[in-house]
């Protein structure tokens, strides 16, 4: 594989074109429709119906509730990049995020079992880093993270529960962000240390030799071993003995090692971060479609997964900021090009103007037969790779 990726790295690289869809009028409109119809008591869009493509609504302890809120706040990033133009003018976007991130906040309190830690309250901190509302929901996020923390094992479990058996999804790795942002506000660095041993035991246990990933590990509480390495949301083959590479959590896991790299500059997870998204880019088939697991037969056709397309541009973007910052500009060039590349891809796929969601082709789950959907972190993903594409420097509005 490194030789593979030195041979690549020699070629010259053109910089794929950016699709025009990213900044398309299209963006605001439906995001805008969709902020102007919350239920109440106030509900959040999570995927879509597979025929109409509108979204279904879920309770404000549902996983992923976070994300629409903080695509609104993203919009008002992209108002900030790119002024008024296509349709993104005239709307109070920051005000639509800080009124739909309210209907989070009773979640604080029950955060326990839950898995969201607050994405939009970190988006509210960028702007206005002294609102108290914000600060007091990343505590509380922080520290019921932290309680769910057992130094025995070295990682945050998934579920805030006394069995021993003690599981850890690759997901996770995407939560630590939280645990640096209250560190800076509690000025408590156990909340750091906590990030590094998750993600130091993760590295040594859910990623194989070829730089793929295990979906869940689960561990013994007491002795702190690891009893089982399994898929939740992926494919597995126990007669064929083939193993499951979910790619969103691959997805995931090339973020969150790219982020600790941020975070820390430690080489170690800059390293991983490689590794993770190597596995990535060399393991999309010719036709650039991104398949809900790296590891399902190609034949029958094998659905697609549009948001750990999504997800793997924003983390490719962000190593190759990571690549920059350690003068490796090849390296930069590299990831770059493979983000601009899946993202062209995924949208000549997935583009449907005719949805409520800017995407379809998503695979929420799926085993629950959760599949052929938009989905809103595969939306906002998608916007937020816009905007940092024209931060960058690499595309206009
Ligand atoms: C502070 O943040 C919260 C949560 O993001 C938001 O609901 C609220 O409107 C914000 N307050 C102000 C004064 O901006
Ligand atoms: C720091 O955070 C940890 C984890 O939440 C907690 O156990 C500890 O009591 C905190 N320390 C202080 C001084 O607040
Ligand atoms: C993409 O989505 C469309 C519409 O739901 C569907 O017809 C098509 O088969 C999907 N393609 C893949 C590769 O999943
Ligand atoms: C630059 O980045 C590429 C891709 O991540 C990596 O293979 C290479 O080892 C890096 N070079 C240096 C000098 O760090």
């Amino acid at each position: 594989m490194c030789s593979l990726i030195v041979a690549v790295l020699a070629l010259p690289l053109a910089l794929a074109t950016v699709a025009s869809e990213l900044f398309s009028p299209l963006v605001a409109r439906k995001v805008l429709a969709t902020a102007k119809m919350p239920p109440i008591p106030i509900q959040y869009p999570q995927y879509t119906d597979t025929t109409t493509g509108n979204w279904l609504w879920f309770n404000s302890d549902a996983w992923a509730t976070g994300f629409f809120p903080a695509t609104l706040y993203e919009m008002h990033r992209r108002q900030k990049l790119c002024g008024h133009k296509h349709g993104v003018g005239g709307v109070d976007w920051l005000k639509l995020g800080r009124t739909w991130s309210t209907g989070e906040i009773p979640s604080e309190r029950t955060i326990g079992a839950s898995h969201d830690v607050g994405f939009p309250f970190i988006e509210e901190l960028k702007i206005n880093p002294r609102n108290e509302t914000a600060r007091t929901a990343v505590k509380i996020f922080a520290t019921a993270l932290a309680k769910r923390f057992n130094a025995m094992v070295g990682c945050t479990r998934n579920e805030d529960s006394p069995d021993p058996n003690f599981q850890v999804s690759i997901d996770y790795m995407m939560d630590l962000e939280v645990l640096f942002v209250a560190e800076k506000i509690t000025g408590n660095h156990t909340l750091r240390d906590i990030a590094i041993k998750h993600a130091d035991t993760t590295m040594a246990n859910h990623i194989r030799p070829d730089g793929s990933t295990w979906h869940v590990i689960e561990y013994d509480s007491n002795t702190g071993s690891v009893t089982k390495k399994r898929t939740a949301q992926g494919f597995s083959d126990d007669r064929h003995r083939i193993s499951d590479t979910w790619s969103r959590g691959q997805a995931w896991g090339i973020y969150g090692y790219a982020n600790m790299h941020l975070r820390t500059n430690f080489p170690r997870y800059l390293k991983t971060a490689r590794r993770l998204a190597t596995y990535f880019v060399f393991n999309i088939p010719s036709d650039g479609i991104v398949p809900w697991d790296f590891n399902v037969p190609a034949i029958p056709a094998r659905p697609a997964d549009s948001s750990a397309a999504t997800i793997a541009v924003n983390a490719l973007l962000l190593l190759s900021q990571r690549e920059s910052t350690i003068g490796n500009s090849t390296g930069a060039r590299f990831w770059q090009k493979s983000a601009l590349s899946i993202l062209r891809d995924i949208t000549n796929l997935a583009w449907r103007p005719e949805w409520e969601s800017l995407l379809s082709n998503g695979t929420m789950h799926l085993p629950a037969n959760n599949k052929l959907t938009g989905i809103v972190y595969g939306d906002h993903y998608f916007i937020r790779a816009g905007n940092e594409l024209k931060e960058l420097g690499l595309t206009s509005c």
